[in-house]
């Protein structure tokens, strides 16, 4: 039997602008998902009992299998002639948005390596669960499984011509209090990231023009988190969001939730993640302002996780 586990994340800044080289910023968040991995019976079994939004697991389930094996050929295992039994869980909600495929796919690559005792650095399990990612995105950055293999709060650039990607480890003074609020929508990640690049194609000189906005927004942003000026970074998030619409990739479901989350004090909030869909992130320094945008939103009916950034 073997054991691993990956962290959820929330992308605080560029998303779809990273994946073509603009640099974003995540922060791993204190929830994750857990595998066990047994080799029994026949074929490969994936028992999944992560709590989370209803249909997600049903939703996701091609691509899983599709993840599960991209990650075996990774890994040089012959997908035939293998027999595995997973079980998924641990705390990470399956919300679209906060990087639960990526945590499960370096969950699942962990707890293999670990039933099979190979001694894998985490650079290979990183590089592991970003072809397992293809199933999901299509195209990955690899922003969601750097997350989710490294944690932390961490400045990633992708490469554009083939070598490795910058990924460099940020720090908070302290960690920061963030809410998570969910649509309730499945999204898919994968036709997102392909819509962006149909629109790119018909309108290159507007999307030029957005991607550098992004970029330079995304300096600010560090240099901001650097010095931990938090309304900042608020301002920034709003930023970028705005940014997010303008790409098209935002809905009404998460500008309401951003515009919910501003209304009751958050000091910034956007779309996380592939968008269409899935969560927006508020940024709410302390726990009596978080506990007040986390309760407005449940009361409102939607689903939400309270957690922390920087930690
Ligand atoms: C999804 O969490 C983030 C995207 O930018 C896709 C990617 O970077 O792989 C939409």
């Amino acid at each position: 039997m073997g054991r691993g586990s990956g962290f959820g994340k929330t992308i605080l800044f560029n998303e779809h602008f990273v994946v073509y080289g603009i640099p974003g910023i995540v922060s791993a968040i204190d929830s994750t998902a857990s595998a066990i991995v047994r080799q029994t019976g026949e074929g490969i079994r994936v028992k999944d009992e992560r709590k989370g939004a209803k249909g997600y697991t049903q939703k996701k389930m091609v691509q899983q299998k599709e993840s599960i094996s991209r990650m075996l050929k990774a890994m040089s295992f012959d997908r035939e002639k293998i027999a595995l039994e997973i079980w998924l869980g641990g705390n990470l909600p399956g919300f679209s948005g906060i990087g639960a495929s990526a945590a499960s796919s370096v969950a699942i690559a962990r707890a293999i390596a670990d039933d099979f005792d190979l001694d894998l650095s985490d650079e290979k399990i990183n590089h592991i669960a970003y072809e397992a990612e293809k199933a999901y995105a299509g195209t990955p950055s690899g922003i969601d499984n750097t997350a989710a293999t490294y944690g932390g709060l961490i400045w990633f650039k992708k490469s554009v011509i083939g070598k490795s990607d910058i990924i460099e480890k940020l720090s908070l003074k302290k960690p920061v209090e963030i809410v998570i609020g969910n649509t309730g929508i499945v999204a898919d990640t994968k036709a997102m990231v392909e819509g962006v690049a149909a629109r790119r194609e018909m309108d290159p000189i507007k999307y030029d023009r957005l991607f550098k906005q992004a970029e330079e927004l995304v300096f600010q942003a560090r240099d901001s988190l650097n010095d931990f000026s938090l309304r900042t970074v608020g301002e920034l998030m709003d930023r970028n969001h705005h940014l997010l619409q303008e790409i098209e990739v935002s809905s009404e479901e998460l500008d309401y939730l951003a515009s919910l989350a501003r209304k009751q004090g958050a000091y910034g909030a956007k779309l996380t993640g592939g968008g269409g869909g899935g969560c927006i992130v508020a940024l709410t320094p302390g726990k009596a302002l978080q506990h007040k945008v986390a309760r407005r939103m449940q009361n409102e009916g939607f689903q939400v996780l309270k957690t922390r950034i920087g930690i």
